[in-house]
């Protein structure tokens, strides 16, 4: 796969277009996506999967703008939603009801009602509290739940503990030991169909030997539950994919589908995944400009007006994406740290960084910014939320105007007097 993201003449490009021409019109933050890069790797995943029977459902929390979700689902895509706000988005992308599936541990009794309603393919389910919840919902709607347990391999995915979720003490899922009994009650309840299993153990993984474990662990139990009577038709085998942030050498898209096939390929099953990082992350740049640089101590910074509000992983994770001068890089390096102006600390889009000389007014592009960027964007310090661009090749278009100062208050008031 060609870089999206390639300099030309010095400058950098989104495809065919100067970022630095985009960010003169569309003005600074702002994220810009690949289309083409984005296909690719949907198509990657589709072709390295070919010959089974799967379904890709795009984890739509890593990028949920209606264009980027629409364009996979032109593709094929199903939707991997965590939310009624999540469902409601990919529907309005033209997603095929029958290919969402719907994860997470906190399902409300209107966020199960509507999915319901609108008739979507799968329930994971994380507890038998909740199993009972969507069988009650189920049966006052008059709709029968198609259901599979998310069950918890007890595997280490060796990654960012916020982001390991297949931990015996994570919140996540059911045990996998206690799966057979939780499948017995649902095979009792009259508005759930149980039609298969699904795990998901992290994110950003970049060793194969986590998924293989906890897939091996998920196929002895569809033979057990098979065993017991129960039709697994399904199995969700979650996402987690890793990305290239840095030196990172995660598995490729065949290797990784060898796996699963591996695992899981011989039980008749349909095979869903659930991928976000892997086709989004580096399929966007979040880009930046400079406003000032100063010194304090011994310390260098430079102070962009992108900031933590905007793309949060460097500070809640203390994750490491790339960061390039978009022009022709002035002569010599330094190193510094890339700060945003929000009011803490923690506040920073790169540390002890080796960059060359910077002016102001100089644009600068955050590299992988494609997953988990403007999806956890927020309004902190009274930042609007930024634009969104999508490219494809020589042209463009905003898929998302940034936010106004308007927008900053939509919705609130000040009351003359409280009632009640
Ligand atoms: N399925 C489920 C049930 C998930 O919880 C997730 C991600 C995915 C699929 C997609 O995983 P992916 O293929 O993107 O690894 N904000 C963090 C990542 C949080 C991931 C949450 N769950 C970050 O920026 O690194």
């Amino acid at each position: 796969m060609s870089d999206p993201f390639p300099r030309t003449d010095g400058w950098l490009h989104a495809e065919a277009v100067p970022l630095a021409r985009i960010a003169e019109k569309v003005g600074t933050p702002v994220y810009v996506y690949s289309a083409t890069a984005l296909a690719e790797r949907y198509d990657a995943l589709e072709a390295a999967f070919e010959g089974v029977g799967h379904l890709i459902a795009y984890s739509i929390k890593s990028n949920a703008n209606l264009a980027v979700v629409h364009d996979l689902v032109e593709r094929g895509a199903g939707v991997d939603v965590t939310s009624r706000g999540e469902l409601f988005r990919a529907l309005r992308a033209g997603a095929d009801p029958a290919k969402i599936v719907y994860s997470g541990v906190g399902k409300r009794d209107d966020e199960i009602a509507a999915a319901l309603e609108a008739g979507i393919k799968l329930f994971n389910v994380e507890s038998r509290a909740e199993l009972r919840r969507i069988d009650a919902v189920a049966g006052e709607t008059g709709l029968e739940a198609p259901v599979a347990f998310r069950v918890n391999p007890d595997v280490d995915p060796e990654t960012h503990p916020y982001i390991s979720t297949g931990l015996r003490t994570s919140k996540f899922g059911i045990p996998i030991q206690e799966a057979v009994g939780a499948y017995a009650e649902a095979k009792a309840l009259a508005h759930v169909r149980v039609v298969g299993v699904d795990c998901h153990i992290g994110s950003q993984l970049t060793k194969l030997r986590p998924f293989g474990d906890a897939l091996a662990r998920v196929a002895d139990l569809v033979r057990e539950l098979r065993d017991a009577g129960h039709a697994i038709e399904v199995i969700d085998v979650g996402g987690g994919l890793g990305v290239v942030y840095d030196e990172e050498r995660p598995p490729s898209m065949r290797e990784y589908a060898a796996v699963v096939g591996d695992a899981v390929g011989g039980l008749n099953c349909e095979i869903i995944l659930e991928p976000g990082r892997s086709i989004t992350a580096n399929a966007g740049v979040f880009v930046t400009r400079v406003l000032y640089e100063k010194e304090n101590e011994d310390k260098h910074f430079v102070v962009v007006d992108g900031a933590m509000n905007d793309l949060i992983r460097p500070a809640l994770y203390q994750s490491f994406q790339r960061i390039e001068p978009v022009g022709p890089p002035r002569s010599e390096l330094r190193t510094v740290d890339v700060v945003g102006p929000v009011c803490e600390s923690g506040d920073f889009l790169a540390k002890q960084r080796r960059l060359p000389a910077l002016e102001r007014g100089d644009l600068l592009a955050v590299r992988s910014a494609g997953a988990y960027g403007f999806t956890m964007a927020s309004n902190y310090n009274g930042r609007p939320r930024c634009a969104e661009v999508l490219v494809r090749g020589g042209h463009w278009a905003v898929v998302r105007e940034p936010e106004s100062l308007d927008d900053l208050v939509r919705g609130e008031s000040i009351p003359g007097d409280l009632v009640g």
